[in-house]
This record gives structure tokens, C-alpha cells and sequence, in this order.
């Protein structure tokens, strides 16, 4: 941020899902309006900031991206620790990426601050010919377990920033 500029709140929202899904590329759009198709596997732990106005504050997210692979996952305790938002991340054409959601809504109840607000992303949403999972059955899902719910794609940039945007203002 330019020198001057006064950041009323620091967010951290943490990015998990399995991994190839896309959180890096949810990422790179939010905070650079960037994609890439040859995205490569994270290793450890990355982040990126972007400042955003919410209610007339100057409020920096500061967003986490790990490994959905487990040899390559950053430490877990130190990945949740003081995060205020998270984006539960799976793919809409691998059922295999929803199924999974159950056990990283565990690990992130487990870890995470109780008040934590979760958004489920259903990302590659420009891959309709090949869904694999409904949005009624991920909308259900949400409501069960009292997650915000959105589809997104971080290819054509649809929802993005209302992902985002969502989780940050109800922090807010
Ligand atoms: P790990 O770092 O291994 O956990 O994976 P990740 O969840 O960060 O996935 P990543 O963002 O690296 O994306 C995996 C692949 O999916 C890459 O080839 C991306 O270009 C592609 N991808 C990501 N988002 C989209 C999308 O919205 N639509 C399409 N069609 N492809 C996407
Ligand atoms: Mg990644």
C-alpha cells in the first residue's frame, strides 16, 4: 500500500481443500487478477494480501494458501491459529474433492477459532459438461452445516470476489 494509507484491520482467511482444486488460482485472482492453467502443486504455506474498503474501514486481507496434499501441508496448528475466515474449497467435477469436505470441515472446527466464518466453494464452475457434483446437494450440504455456499470459477473469475467479499464482511 502506498505510504499514508491507514489499514484499520488485518483478516486472515485460510484457503483449504484437497489438492488441484484451485485455491492457489482463487487466490492469484483475488489478490492479482491472475490465472494460470499450469498452476503448480503448493508446497508449505504462501500468502497474499489485498486491501479492500468494507463500511467505509480500510480492512487488509491477508489470505493463506496451503497444500491440499499432505506430504506437503504446512504445520496445521500454525496455519489456522488467529484465522477469522476460510474458504472450504473442493472442484465441482471430482466428486472425490466434495466427499472430502466433511474431514476438512473437522480439521477446521478442530483447530480453527469457534466463530470462524466458512464459505463451501464449488470452484471451476466453467467445467459444466463435466459436474460431477449438484449444486442442490452442495447447497444442502452448506445449510447442514451452516456454511456460506458459492460456485465460483477462478478461470473466468466468476464469484470470486464475492467469495471473499462475503466471508470478510460477515468477519466484519
Ligand atoms: P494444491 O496446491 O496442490 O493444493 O492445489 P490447488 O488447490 O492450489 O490447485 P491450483 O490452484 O494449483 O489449480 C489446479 C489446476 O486447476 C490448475 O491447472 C489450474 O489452472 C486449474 N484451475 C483452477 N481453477 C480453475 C477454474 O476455475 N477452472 C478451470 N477450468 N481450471 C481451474
Ligand atoms: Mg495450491
Amino acid at each position: 500500500m502506498a505510504g499514508g494509507e491507514k489499514v484499520d484491520y488485518v483478516f486472515k482467511v485460510v484457503l483449504i481443500g484437497d489438492s488441484a482444486v484451485g485455491k492457489s488460482q482463487i487466490l492469484a485472482r483475488f489478490a492479482r487478477n491472475e490465472f494460470s492453467l499450469d498452476s503448480k502443486a503448493t508446497i508449505g504455506v504462501e500468502f497474499q494480501t489485498r486491501t479492500l474498503v468494507i463500511d467505509h474501514k480500510s480492512v487488509k486481507a491477508q489470505i493463506w494458501d496451503t497444500a491440499g496434499q499432505e506430504r506437503y501441508r504446512a504445520v496445521t496448528s500454525a496455519y489456522y491459529r488467529g484465522a477469522l475466515g476460510a474458504l472450504l474449497v473442493y472442484d465441482i467435477t471430482k466428486r472425490q474433492s466434495f466427499d472430502h469436505i466433511p474431514r476438512w470441515l473437522e480439521e477446521l472446527r478442530g483447530h480453527a477459532d469457534k466463530n470462524i466464518v466458512i464459505m463451501l466453494v464449488g470452484n471451476k464452475s466453467d467445467l459444466e459438461d463435466e459436474r460431477a457434483v449438484s449444486t442442490e446437494d452442495a447447497k444442502e450440504f452448506a445449510e447442514k452445516e451452516n456454511l456460506f455456499f458459492l460456485e465460483t470459477s477462478a478461470m473466468q473469475a466468476t464469484n470470486v470476489e464475492n467469495s471473499f467479499q462475503t466471508v470478510l464482511s460477515e468477519i466484519f
